[in-house]
């Protein structure tokens, strides 16, 4: 485990380059953890890690935290505002991903509870997540945050031949 000083912050247009490395060594560590698959995202072109860092800053409708050391990004969580006006008072918690070295010190519940606290301020009513049935570590966590299960998708992905059930959980953050 790091003994690091981590700093918390939400992402600014820099952090392209730093966030598309921490974003593909997650999907290229932990291939059954996200729908998003590294082989597509390793392809795309700066642009795109630009342009999707810079629609998360300073938006009413999304934002990523991060975990910072003097080393560099050690963590991310992001959330996604529903887009229809008949879904604005939703929001998905996606993203979610701690490297190695820093789990199981309460970084991710850290970036997450930022997460909350955001779509407080900003009007969301409800946040709810998708995690791979088989992810107790990720579920254990989501369920200490107060997340509860309303449904189970059935092989929602398929990742090295093998299909994954997909837990849907939710939680109201204002009431
Ligand atoms: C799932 C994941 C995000 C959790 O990140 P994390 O920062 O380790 O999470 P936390 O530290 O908040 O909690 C994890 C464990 O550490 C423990 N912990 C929390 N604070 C602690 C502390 N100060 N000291 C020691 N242990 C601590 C928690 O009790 C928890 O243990 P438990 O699962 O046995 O209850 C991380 O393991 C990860 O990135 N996994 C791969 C990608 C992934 O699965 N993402 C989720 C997709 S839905």
């Amino acid at each position: 485990m790091s003994e690091s000083p981590i700093h918390l912050r939400a992402i600014q247009s820099d952090d392209a380059e730093a966030y598309r490395h921490l974003r593909l060594e997650g999907l290229k560590l932990y291939p059954k953890a996200f729908s998003s698959d590294y082989a597509d995202q390793v392809t795309r072109p700066m642009d795109f890690w630009t342009q999707r860092v810079s629609s998360a800053c300073n938006s009413p409708n999304q934002i990523i935290y991060l975990a910072e050391t003097p080393e560099g990004l050690v963590g991310t969580a992001g959330l996604v505002r529903g887009e229809s006006p008949k879904e604005r008072h939703n929001a998905l918690l996606v993203g979610i991903y701690v490297k190695a070295a820093y789990q199981g010190q309460g970084l991710a519940e850290k970036l997450i509870t930022a997460c909350l606290e955001w779509g407080k301020v900003h009007g969301i009513q409800i946040v709810k997540l998708g995690v791979g049935a088989y992810n107790t570590a990720a579920i254990r966590l989501y369920q200490r945050l107060g997340f509860v299960q309303y449904g189970n998708e059935p092989k929602a992905l398929w990742v090295d031949g093998e299909y994954l059930d997909e837990w849907q959980m939710a939680k109201e953050i204002m009431s």
